[in-house]
């Protein structure tokens, strides 16, 4: 048998391309090597998230996106969170032996509580107890399905060794192999991405492509993209432009050779490069994003997809908690 690959995907708005070539694609990728899994961790955005009609688009908005870059429901399971409540009663379960001090260690909220004391304020003013627990729901929602890898960018390796941990711990408990311990799957990608200002591609810095965006609005994006202010007679250097960093993603191998000789030839100007950079990512971007507004013009269509995964889901979710139930007395 395969071995099991799960990401959990925050609706928390509509992706860039650094996530696209960061996350979704490389993702979407190990559905060729892995028996692959892909939820929405509806559950978990409800942290911050507090207007009902806006999460609800959210998570079209993103389903959509995953779908429309090439999820494939009928090849690998693709479900919400919500809709799975056995990942609750796991959590439920796994909080009961997890100790507090594991979680007082967890980055996201020890981030929150040192802001707190340097602001002079309780430490964990604001802090909700869906923060305070978010790894041990993680845990859950990658236990249960008997997970080997979890496609995730660096900033979750510590709730992925958490899960091992509390994964690790129950299994000491109870006797036996009865939660599978997951690893990590970092791809390399997610740093080399660069944003319009040169910096990495994040949407805290406001300097995102986006993935979606009418052909004409994304051309006006890139036409911002931050340059030096070399003349167009003069020969550039390649290999110090964000232009040439972000066409080399999308380009193939003989048009980045060629596009280099013009960089270095001079005769070329800014203009030019940033339009040459627009043909290509407009080119990989065009076909997703008819896909993603044909997808988001049909919302039943979404919710069958969601509903169909969410039940095969189920089914998976079923045996694993039958074995905790079983090991800790009560079934
Ligand atoms: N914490 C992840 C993030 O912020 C989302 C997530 C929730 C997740 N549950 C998961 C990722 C399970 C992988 C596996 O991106």
């Amino acid at each position: 048998m395969s071995k099991v690959a799960l990401t959990g995907i925050k609706p928390t708005g509509i992706p860039h391309i650094g996530n696209y070539l960061g996350a979704i694609k490389p993702a979407l990728e190990l559905t060729k090597e892995f028996e692959s899994r892909y939820f929405i961790a509806d559950y978990h955005a409800i942290n911050t998230i507090r207007d009902g009609k806006l999460l609800k688009n959210l998570i079209y908005e993103i389903a959509a996106a995953w779908l429309s870059c090439g999820l494939d429901p009928e090849k690998s399971l693709f479900y919400r969170q919500s809709s799975v409540p056995e990942t609750f009663e796991l959590s439920t379960i796994l909080a009961a032996s997890t100790p507090k001090g594991l979680m007082n260690r967890a980055h996201a909220y020890k981030a929150v509580t040192a802001q707190n004391k340097e602001a002079g304020k309780d430490i964990d003013d604001g802090v909700n107890m869906g923060l305070f627990t978010y790894p041990i729901l993680m845990a859950a929602d990658i236990l249960l399905f008997d997970t080997d890898v979890v496609p995730v960018g660096r900033d979750q390796a510590q709730h992925i060794e958490m899960t091992a941990d509390i994964a690790q711990a129950f299994n000491y408990q109870y006797g036996g192999d009865i939660l599978k311990i997951p690893q990590g799957h970092f791809s390399k990608d997610t740093e080399i991405v660069v944003g319009i200002d040169g910096r990495k591609m994040s949407k805290s810095y406001d300097n995102v492509i986006p993935l979606f965006a009418p052909s004409k609005q994304l051309r006006k994006i890139i036409m911002k993209i931050v340059t030096n202010s070399q003349t167009v007679e003069e020969p550039k250097n390649p290999d110090e432009s964000h232009i040439f960093s972000l066409y080399k993603l999308f380009a193939a191998e003989k048009q980045i050779e060629a596009l280099r000789e013009k960089y270095l030839a001079g005769g070329m100007g800014w203009g030019t490069a940033k339009q040459e950079l627009y043909e290509v990512i407009e080119a990989t971007v065009a076909p997703i994003r008819d896909n993603y507004d044909r997808i988001m013009s049909d919302k039943t269509y979404i919710d069958e997809v969601l509903k169909k995964g969410s039940e095969k889901a189920r089914a998976v979710a079923a045996a694993t908690l039958r074995r905790v139930r079983s090991a800790v007395g009560i079934d």
